[in-house]
């Protein structure tokens, strides 16, 4: 499609929008235009002398910051190129409100009247929109979900712990299934100290919190199994034993508590000696140090055989949403890969990822007001945040297009 053609006009962009809904199809037979393209399009409504009038407002007034075609390229300064018109009308007036904050923008539009405003956003909506690959929209590279980064980050444990935390090695604990709470406590005890293990302390010191976090959500959310040790010592009698063990560790050594451990599939030579180690005091409990001071070695045995030979179970931890599938939530209201086309909501595409993400915070913050927007940020952390940003900023926008249609008396 051709975009050097005459374009047309409907005075009032917000009735314009509405009457451009239904107008769409016959304008498309008009031009003859195929039924592929003009899912990518939006039609624009104004005259070509409008638009000439748009962007001698927008040379004098706005071109400082946003460029003359609306992709600027400065930190902080939205591409405005291929917005949605109502959408860059409406923003227009809510910063003459004060609605965003006394600034630059807000002085820039602070004293242009409401035809100057219709005119200036049917120019820049017309422009063609920024390119993701370019300068003005620094897209940082795709950061890998919670998962996948924990299952990165695990790879320094398997050696030991197994792949996917099912130990292979006797006296190495399995680690799949393990209840993230009890996990991040368990490096914690290690990095402080209150347990006592100077190779685990070394190995888990350089970890930040968010690999922490991460690498347990990876072990959690694996399907459990059991670990693949021989077990010596009698499961029978070991079962037998168990009765005063239910209570906390729960039926098959399946816990439903996220502090106390399952023992469930666990390695024995690792059980027995964490018995010892609650028994001689080397790793101080106050809750294990009754039951593990009054067993002998034997029953010891027993009670690792019953529990490495229980299956283990999935521990109840959701999946948290990834970014794409956030994506697709906000696609509801923002349009497929954020070519919104609803006329209220921004197209996100090819947007600068630092503006995305000072606006998204500034939602979260309550600092720029929109029911939508608020409640859909509530829930989103930092790490959200950015993979939006620059997913939405990676996407390929699409523009509005112009249409000739004889011209109106
Ligand atoms: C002094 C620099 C400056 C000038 C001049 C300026 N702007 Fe802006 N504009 C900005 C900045 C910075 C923002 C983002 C501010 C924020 O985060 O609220 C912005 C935001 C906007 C937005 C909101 C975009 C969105 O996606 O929500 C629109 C629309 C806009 N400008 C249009 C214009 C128009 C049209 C003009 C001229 C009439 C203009 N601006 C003049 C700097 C400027
Ligand atoms: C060189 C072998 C080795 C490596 C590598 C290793 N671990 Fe360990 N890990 C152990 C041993 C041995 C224990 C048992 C220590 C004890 O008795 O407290 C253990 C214990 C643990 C425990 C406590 C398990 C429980 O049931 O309480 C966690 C959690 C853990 N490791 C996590 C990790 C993570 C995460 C990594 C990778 C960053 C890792 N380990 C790397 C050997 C290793
Ligand atoms: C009053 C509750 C309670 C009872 C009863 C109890 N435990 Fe525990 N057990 C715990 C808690 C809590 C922990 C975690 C302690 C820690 O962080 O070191 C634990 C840890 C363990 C561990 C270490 C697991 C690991 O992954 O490092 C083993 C093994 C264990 N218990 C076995 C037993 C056995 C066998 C019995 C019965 C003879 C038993 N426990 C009875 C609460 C209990
Ligand atoms: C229910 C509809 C709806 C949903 C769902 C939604 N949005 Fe929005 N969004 C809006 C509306 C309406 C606005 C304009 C609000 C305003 O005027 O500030 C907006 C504005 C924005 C803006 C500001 C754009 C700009 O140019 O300044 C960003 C960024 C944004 N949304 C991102 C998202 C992301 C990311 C999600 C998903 C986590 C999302 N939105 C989900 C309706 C929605």
């Amino acid at each position: 499609m051709k975009r050097n053609v005459q374009s047309v006009f409907l005075k009032g962009l917000l009735a314009g929008f509405l009457g451009s809904l239904l107008m769409t199809t016959a304008v498309a037979q008009t031009i003859n235009m195929g039924a592929a393209n003009i899912a990518d399009f939006k039609v624009v409504y104004a005259t070509a002398q409008d638009v000439a009038e748009g962007k001698r407002v927008a040379q004098t007034t706005c071109a400082s910051c946003h460029g003359i075609n609306g992709v600027g390229g400065q930190k902080g300064v939205p591409n405005i190129a291929g917005q949605r018109p109502v959408y860059l009308h409406l923003e227009m007036k809510v910063y003459q409100a004060g609605g965003r904050g006394a600034s630059g923008m807000a002085n820039a539009v602070k004293y242009l009247s409401d035809d100057a405003i219709m005119k200036v956003a049917a120019y820049y909506a017309s422009r063609e929109p920024a390119d993701p690959s370019g300068a003005s929209v620094k897209a940082a590279p795709a950061k890998p979900d919670a998962v996948a980064a924990g299952k990165a980050a695990a790879a320094a444990c398997g050696g030991c712990h197994g792949e996917a935390g099912v130990s292979k090695l006797a006296g190495m604990p399995s680690l799949i299934g393990m209840d993230p709470k009890y996990f991040i406590s368990a490096i914690s005890a290690y990095k402080g100290g209150q347990r006592k293990n100077d190779m685990m302390k070394a190995l888990v010191s350089e970890l930040t919190e968010a690999e922490i976090s991460n690498i347990a959500l990876y072990y959690a959310l694996q399907k459990p199994e059991k670990a693949q040790t021989p077990a010596s010592g009698n499961a029978a009698a070991g079962k037998t034993a168990a009765a005063g063990c239910v209570g906390c560790h729960g039926e098959g050594g399946v816990s439903g508590s996220p502090t106390t451990p399952s023992l469930a599939g666990q390695e024995s030579q690792y059980f027995v000696s964490a018995m010892r180690a609650y028994k001689d005091g080397s790793r101080s409990d106050a809750t294990m140090k009754g039951p593990a001071g009054s067993l002998d070695e034997a029953t010891v045995k027993n009670l690792s055989a019953y529990y490495a030979s229980q299956a283990p179970q999935a521990v109840k931890v959701a999946k948290p949403m990834t970014v794409a599938e956030w994506a697709e939530r906000c696609d509801r209201c923002h349009g497929v890969n954020g070519n919104s086309t609803d006329p209220r909501s921004p197209a996100l595409a090819a947007q600068r990822a630092d503006y995305l993400e000072k606006v998204l915070y500034a939602y979260k913050k309550g600092e720029r007001k929109s029911k939508e927007m608020v409640v859909m940020t509530e829930a989103l952390d930092d790490a959200l945040v950015d993979g939006l940003a620059a997913h939405y900023a990676r996407q390929k926008a699409r523009g509005m297009a112009y249409l000739i249609l004889p011209p109106s008396k």
